[in-house]
């Protein structure tokens, strides 16, 4: 194009100023009208938006539709602000991650009720391998009417193996004193109901300790226990015992006769037949997946609010019944706790200042026969009940020489 103004055939410098101002004006046109259609079509089309945007009810005001706004006030829109100067450098440590999700609250007293704590208690993680290094821990879960009263006893057992148990208390309400600072036991108490000895509510205390226990996500095993229990060997030695088991303990058998079957109440069919019925020991152990389904059921546990009442004794045959009914391939069907039956009567034999001796703590150890992971052993309680606080001198006195206790 250049070329042409330059050719030699314009001799004269009128005519080529002429037709120099001739092609400006006409560019300047050319300009002029693609601008002009630049502009009908932007205005067009942002008369257009803001239409769209009134429509969806975004608050746009009615003078931005009106009035576009020139093209060049959208072209020189001012940069972002940059951010704010900060005074301090970002702080990794205080930034949230999982430790801080998952942290419970240092205070085991809390507001919730009953189905809240159940509902929170049984979410559960469908991805099974954790993301980090998961110490499992033995959940202790001590059911008592006031103090646990051989807590001489367990403070020599639980020394020396901190962060593989934790210890869950509940106690009668009514039952205020404190633990002493320095006791294993101390802020250890869980919110408690009144529990009526071999009644519903026995149970509703037991899935409460299970549920509380259940809320710390390294708690493995749970064994519930009460105030007249003692070990019958060290930490060590019942730790292996339990993360090593693949089943639970959860005594279970069915028994003819009146405080047997007899305590059925054919109202409870069809969820619950008479061939269903278990009886066993209240004291059990289980993993955490038996946990979860026993503080989750609702379906058998209301059958027995309902319909297991008074002599019916319900912390007698729940457990038994429902573990038996829906997962009695992962039940040893045996107890851990050993207690003496021996004399007869409604209530198990007590243990007295002179009934401990070291023949006695001895036999409790290793007298018997069972099953363990599907082999033979001689390890078949590690716990023992009745032991009355009279008897605890004796007990402090031979137990950790023969449970070995921290040697
Ligand atoms: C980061 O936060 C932690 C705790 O929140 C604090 O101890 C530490 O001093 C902070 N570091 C900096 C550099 O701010
Ligand atoms: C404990 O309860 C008793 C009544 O049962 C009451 O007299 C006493 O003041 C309470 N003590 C504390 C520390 O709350
Ligand atoms: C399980 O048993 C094995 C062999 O007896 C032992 O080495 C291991 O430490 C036990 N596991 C736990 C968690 O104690
Ligand atoms: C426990 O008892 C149930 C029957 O209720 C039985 O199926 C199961 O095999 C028993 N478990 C053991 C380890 O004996
Ligand atoms: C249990 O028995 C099985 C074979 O039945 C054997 O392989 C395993 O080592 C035994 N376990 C123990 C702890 O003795
Ligand atoms: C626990 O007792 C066992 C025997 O039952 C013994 O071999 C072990 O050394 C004891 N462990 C501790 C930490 O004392």
């Amino acid at each position: 194009m250049k070329n042409q103004y330059q050719n030699p055939l314009f001799s004269s410098t009128k005519l080529f100023n002429a037709r120099l101002h001739l092609a400006n004006l006409i560019s300047y046109f050319i300009f002029f009208v693609f601008g002009l259609t630049f502009g009908i079509i932007i205005s067009f089309y942002l008369k257009d938006m803001s239409l769209n945007l009134q429509v969806t009810q975004f608050s746009f005001s009615a003078s931005t539709s009106s009035t576009p706004p020139p093209l060049s006030l959208s072209l020189s829109l001012p940069p972002p602000p940059p951010p704010p100067p900060t005074t301090k450098t970002p702080n990794n440590t205080a930034r949230i991650g999982l430790k801080q999700y998952l942290q419970l609250p240092e205070d085991l007293m809390h507001d919730m009720n009953d189905k809240e704590l159940l509902w929170r208690a049984s979410l559960t993680p469908k991805i099974h391998e954790y993301p980090f290094n998961r110490v499992p821990k033995i959940a202790f879960m001590f059911l008592t009417r006031g103090p646990v009263l051989l807590a001489p006893l367990w403070h020599k057992f639980f020394k020396g193996h901190e962060g593989l148990y934790s210890i869950y208390v509940h106690s009668d309400p009514s039952f205020n004193q404190s633990e002493p600072a320095n006791s294993v036991f101390r802020g250890r108490r869980i919110p408690s109901k009144e529990v009526e000895w071999g009644n519903v509510n026995m149970i509703e205390a037991e899935r409460r300790l299970l549920a509380n226990a259940l809320l710390d996500f390294s708690n493995q095993r749970f064994v519930l226990l009460s105030e007249a229990c003692i070990p019958l060997f060290n930490f060590s030695t019942i730790y292996s015992y339990l993360m090593n088991s693949t089943q639970n303990f959860v005594e279970a058998y069915d028994l003819p006769g009146p405080v047997g079957q007899g305590r059925y109440n054919r109202h409870m069919g069809p969820t619950i037949t008479i061939q269903d019925w278990r009886k066993g020991s209240q004291w059990f152990e289980m993993d955490r997946d038996l946990a979860l389904e026993v503080i989750s059921d609702e379906k058998y546990f209301s059958v027995f609010q309902k319909y297991c009442k008074g002599s019916c004794y319900a912390d007698e045959h729940y457990l038994p019944t429902f573990v038996s009914m829906r997962f009695s391939e992962m039940n040893s069907n045996r107890t851990l706790t050993w207690v003496d039956w021996s004399k007869g009567g409604p209530h198990p034999s007590k243990f007295i200042r002179t009934d401990v001796t070291v023949e006695l703590l001895k036999k409790l150890r290793s007298e018997s026969n069972c099953e363990y992971n599907g082999n033979s052993t001689n390890v078949c309680y590690l716990f023992a009940r009745k032991f009355t606080p009279h008897a605890l001198d004796r007990l402090l006195r031979f137990a950790p020489r023969i449970m070995q206790f921290n040697r």
